[in-house]
C-alpha cells in the first residue's frame, strides 16, 4: 500500500481525489500497490466542493499530511506554500506528482537537483496541456532522436477566445468570461491573456526538447490582448487564422551561421488554415513536435479542466507508484547541457504588418522603401480604402503586409521607421506569420 496526499481539492485535485476513491482496485492492478488516499489539504475546511468526498479525509494541515505520505500530488498552484510542502516531500523521499506550471518553470531546476539527490521522482505531466501525454513522448520515446522545434497550442483559454471571435465574432471579454466560467482559466485571468501560463509551458517543453535549463524569464512573450477584431477578419481574408503559438527552436546564433542556440517565444501568430494546428478549436490544445528523425508529430487532446488533467495526473500517480513498487530510484534527468538563449537576431520568422496610411500618390513607394532599407522582403501586400474619397487627399487606406522571413531585429527597426514617415497615421498590427 502507498499513501497518497492530495494538496487541494479545486477543480483538478477534486477529480483527482474522485477517481482515487472510485477506482482503487483498478488502479491497484495497474500500479502493484493499493494508491490509499491518506488526506486532501485544503484552505478553507467548510468550501463546498465539486465532488462529494468523506469529510474525514480533509485537514488544513498540509505539512502534518506531507510527512505521513509516500507520494505526495500538489494541485493547490502558486509557488508558496507549493514549493515548500513539494521541498519538504522530496527531502523526506517521497515522490511527488505536480500540474504546477508556473512553479516548475520559475524553480524547476532547483527542484528537479533536490529530486535527485534524494532519489524522488517530481512528475509534471499534467503541467503543460492538461491531458494530453507530450512530457512523457519528449522525454522518453524521443529521447533517441534530435526535437528541432515545438509549436504548441498550449492555453485553453486564450485558444477558446480566439476561436469564438473567429468563428461568431464575439467581442473578447464575453469570450474570456465564458471561459471562466468553464472552468479553463487560471484564476486571475491575466496569467491566460497576457500569455504568461503558455509562457511557463514553452519555457517547460523547451527545456525537455533541448535538454537545457530553459526558464520563464528567458520566453520572449507576448499576449492576445492587442489582438483586434480586424487582425482577425483580416487575417480570415487572406486564409490564415490567428492562435497564441508557445514556439521553441534550435537556432543558430549570430547571422544564422553562429553556435546552436535556443529561441522560446510566445505570441498571437498567424497560420495558414490548412495547417493542422489551425484545426484546432474551442479549449483544445495541441502540440506539433518536429524531429531530426520521427519528422513531424502532433498531440491533440483537451488541455485544461478538471478531468481531464486529473487523467494526466493520475497516469503519473501509478507509473511512480510501479516504480517505487519495482524499488527503481528515481528520474528526473531534464538538463543536460546549457544552450545560450538567441536575441532578437536569432528570431526568423515572417509578419503581418497592418499600416493605416493617408491614400496618397507616393505613399506605397516610400513605405515599401523602408522594408527595403532593413532588407525586409515583401510578400504580398493588400489595401483596403477607408472613409473618404479615393485619392481625394482627405481619404486613409489600410495596408497589410506579409513579408518573407526576417530577423526579429530588421523587423523592429523596420517598424520604428515606418512610423516616422509622415503619410503613416499608425501602425495597427504586427503579428509573426508560421507554416508559411
Ligand atoms: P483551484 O484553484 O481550483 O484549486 C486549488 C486548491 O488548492 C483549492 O482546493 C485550495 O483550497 C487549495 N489551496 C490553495 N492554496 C492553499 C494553501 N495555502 N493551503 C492549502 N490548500 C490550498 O486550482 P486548479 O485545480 O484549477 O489547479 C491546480 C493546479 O493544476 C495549478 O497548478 C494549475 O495551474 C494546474 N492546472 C490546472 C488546470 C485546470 O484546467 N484547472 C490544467 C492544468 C494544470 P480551498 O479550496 O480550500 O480554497
Ligand atoms: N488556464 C489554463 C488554460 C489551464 O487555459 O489552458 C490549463 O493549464
Amino acid at each position: 500500500m502507498l499513501k497518497v496526499a492530495l494538496l487541494g481539492c479545486g477543480t483538478v485535485g477534486s477529480q483527482v481525489a474522485r477517481i482515487l476513491l472510485e477506482d482503487g482496485d483498478s488502479l491497484a492492478a495497474r500500479s502493484g500497490a493499493r494508491l490509499e488516499l491518506a488526506g486532501i489539504a485544503v484552505r478553507s475546511m467548510d468550501a463546498k466542493r465539486d465532488v462529494d468526498l468523506p469529510r474525514e479525509l480533509f485537514t488544513d494541515e498540509a505539512e502534518a499530511l506531507v510527512d505521513s505520505a509516500d507520494l505526495v500530488v500538489e494541485l493547490m498552484g502558486g509557488i508558496e506554500p507549493a514549493r515548500s510542502l513539494i521541498l519538504r516531500a522530496i527531502r523526506k523521499g517521497a515522490s511527488v506528482v505536480t500540474g504546477n506550471k508556473a512553479l516548475l518553470a520559475q524553480d524547476g531546476p532547483a527542484l528537479f537537483e533536490e529530486a535527485d539527490r534524494n532519489n524522488a521522482e517530481l512528475s509534471f505531466e499534467a503541467a503543460v496541456a492538461g491531458a494530453i501525454p507530450i512530457i512523457r513522448p519528449i522525454r522518453e520515446s524521443l529521447s533517441g532522436d534530435r526535437i528541432t522545434r515545438v509549436l504548441g497550442i498550449v492555453n485553453g483559454t486564450t485558444n477558446y477566445i480566439l476561436d469564438q471571435m473567429d468563428t461568431t465574432g464575439a467581442a473578447f471579454a464575453d469570450a474570456l468570461a465564458e471561459a471562466q466560467r468553464l472552468g479553463y482559466a487560471e484564476a486571475d485571468p491575466t496569467a491566460d491573456v497576457e500569455g504568461h501560463d503558455a509562457a511557463a509551458k514553452a519555457a517547460l517543453l523547451a527545456t525537455l526538447a533541448f535538454h537545457t535549463p530553459v526558464s520563464l524569464d528567458d520566453v520572449r512573450c507576448e499576449g492576445i490582448t492587442k489582438v483586434t477584431a480586424e487582425d482577425i477578419a483580416a487575417a480570415k481574408d487572406s486564409g490564415f487564422v490567428i492562435k497564441l503559438l508557445a514556439i521553441a527552436e534550435l537556432v543558430r546564433l549570430g547571422d544564422g551561421d553562429g553556435a546552436e542556440g535556443t529561441s522560446v517565444r510566445v505570441h498571437p501568430t498567424l497560420l495558414p488554415r490548412e495547417h493542422p494546428l489551425a484545426a484546432v478549436r474551442g479549449a483544445y490544445n495541441a502540440v506539433f513536435v518536429e524531429a531530426e528523425n520521427a519528422g513531424q508529430l502532433m498531440f491533440y487532446g483537451a488541455g485544461a479542466g478538471g478531468r481531464p488533467t486529473a487523467s494526466a495526473v493520475m497516469g503519473d500517480l501509478v507509473s511512480t507508484a510501479r516504480r517505487l513498487v519495482a524499488g527503481a530510484p528515481g528520474r528526473t534527468d531534464t538538463a543536460t547541457r546549457r544552450l545560450p538563449m538567441a536575441g532578437v537576431e536569432g528570431i526568423f520568422t515572417s509578419y503581418s504588418i497592418g499600416l493605416e496610411v493617408a491614400d496618397q500618390p507616393g505613399v506605397l513607394s516610400r513605405v515599401a522603401a523602408v522594408f527595403a532599407e532593413h532588407g525586409v522582403s515583401i510578400e504580398a501586400m493588400r489595401q483596403t480604402l477607408g472613409d473618404g474619397a479615393a485619392g481625394a487627399g482627405n481619404s486613409r487606406a489600410e495596408l497589410r503586409f506579409v513579408t518573407h522571413r526576417a530577423t526579429e531585429k530588421a523587423l523592429a527597426e523596420t517598424v520604428a521607421d515606418i512610423k516616422n514617415l509622415d503619410a503613416v497615421e499608425s501602425v495597427t498590427s504586427v503579428l509573426r506569420v508560421e507554416g508559411v
